[in-house]
């Protein structure tokens, strides 16, 4: 099917859809971003991913003139367009349009996209598959709290993990993991502890992450924000990762050592069906 995207006003077919080559996001990756699930064609975590939105464009000083009630009415408009039942919607805000500068001018015109894809979220070979992963050294920039599109180590380190026989690849700075190449990392220890790192200028605030944070609690189970090394998630008895795509995915082995049983864990399993009743209740 040939989807309708939408692009600074404008909902079009996709084959139409343009941008300037002098836009900033193109040249600079002067631009933010955010993936928002759709299922059951309502808008998962809305309040998260707008939250993020805004937070991102505030650390780049990016003015952006759209208010959340606009940007929910064109996220449904492209659903309905669509008709996008269960997959995501990706929204790019770009700087704007000027003459190639490092020197960012003033006053430039934002420029929004959106795009939607469909995604079997709930398929149930896509949720009881495992992950293989493999650690590899940070290679990003110092603000990956900010969710820009300068997304290329990541996606080299993806598709070096890939073409070597794994899934993904974790980071690891300093002997600890920071995070996925698109996700955040998480281990559980003693069966009944959750950890995943504290959030910072380090890692992407997972909208997931914080999720499951919160649905880990409801199910009682311990919560420690705090970094981990690659030993000590070996020693795991279960590992996951979370996004807004993967929902949360279960990871079975970590540089060849199998987690656990190697296969999804207890304690992974009852966080997602908890996550997703919830997010079935929460989403708009
Ligand atoms: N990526 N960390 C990184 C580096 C990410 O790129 C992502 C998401 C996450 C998880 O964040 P959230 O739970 O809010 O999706 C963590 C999206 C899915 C992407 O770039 O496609």
């Amino acid at each position: 099917m040939v989807r309708t995207v939408y692009v600074n006003g404008e909902f079009i077919s996709e084959g139409d859809a343009a941008i300037s080559i002098f836009d900033r996001g193109f040249l600079f990756a002067d631009s933010v971003y955010e993936v928002i699930a759709v299922l059951g064609g309502k808008l998962v975590d809305w309040n998260g991913h707008i939250a993020r939105l805004k937070r991102s464009l505030h650390y780049l000083n990016i003015e952006f003139p759209f208010d959340e009630k606009t940007l929910v009415k064109l996220h449904r408009h492209i659903v309905k367009l669509n008709d996008l039942v269960d997959g995501l919607i990706y929204m790019q805000v770009s700087r704007g349009t000027a003459e190639r500068d490092f020197l960012i001018q003033e006053n430039l015109k934002v420029s929004l996209v959106m795009f939607s894809q469909e995604l079997n979220l709930l398929d149930s070979d896509r949720l009881n598959r495992c992950l293989r992963v493999i650690t590899v050294p940070e290679a990003r920039w110092r603000h990956r709290d900010i969710k820009t599109t300068q997304l290329l180590a990541a996606s080299l380190a993806k598709t070096e993990a890939v073409k070597k026989g794994f899934d993904d690849a974790w980071f690891v700075e300093n002997g600890m993991v920071t995070e996925g190449t698109s996700s955040n990392a998480f281990i559980i220890i003693e069966n009944k502890k959750v950890v995943t790192r504290k959030v910072g200028k380090e890692i992407l605030p997972g909208i997931t992450r914080l999720s499951i944070l919160k649905n880990a609690k409801l199910l009682g189970l311990e919560v420690e924000e705090r970094s981990f090394s690659v030993d000590e998630a070996q020693l795991a008895t279960e590992a996951f990762i979370t996004s807004a795509t993967n929902f949360i995915a279960s990871v079975a082995e970590i540089n060849g050592k199998l987690i656990g049983s190697g296969k999804a864990g207890r304690v992974t399993e009852a966080l997602r069906k908890q996550y997703i009743s919830d997010i079935k209740q929460t989403s708009i």
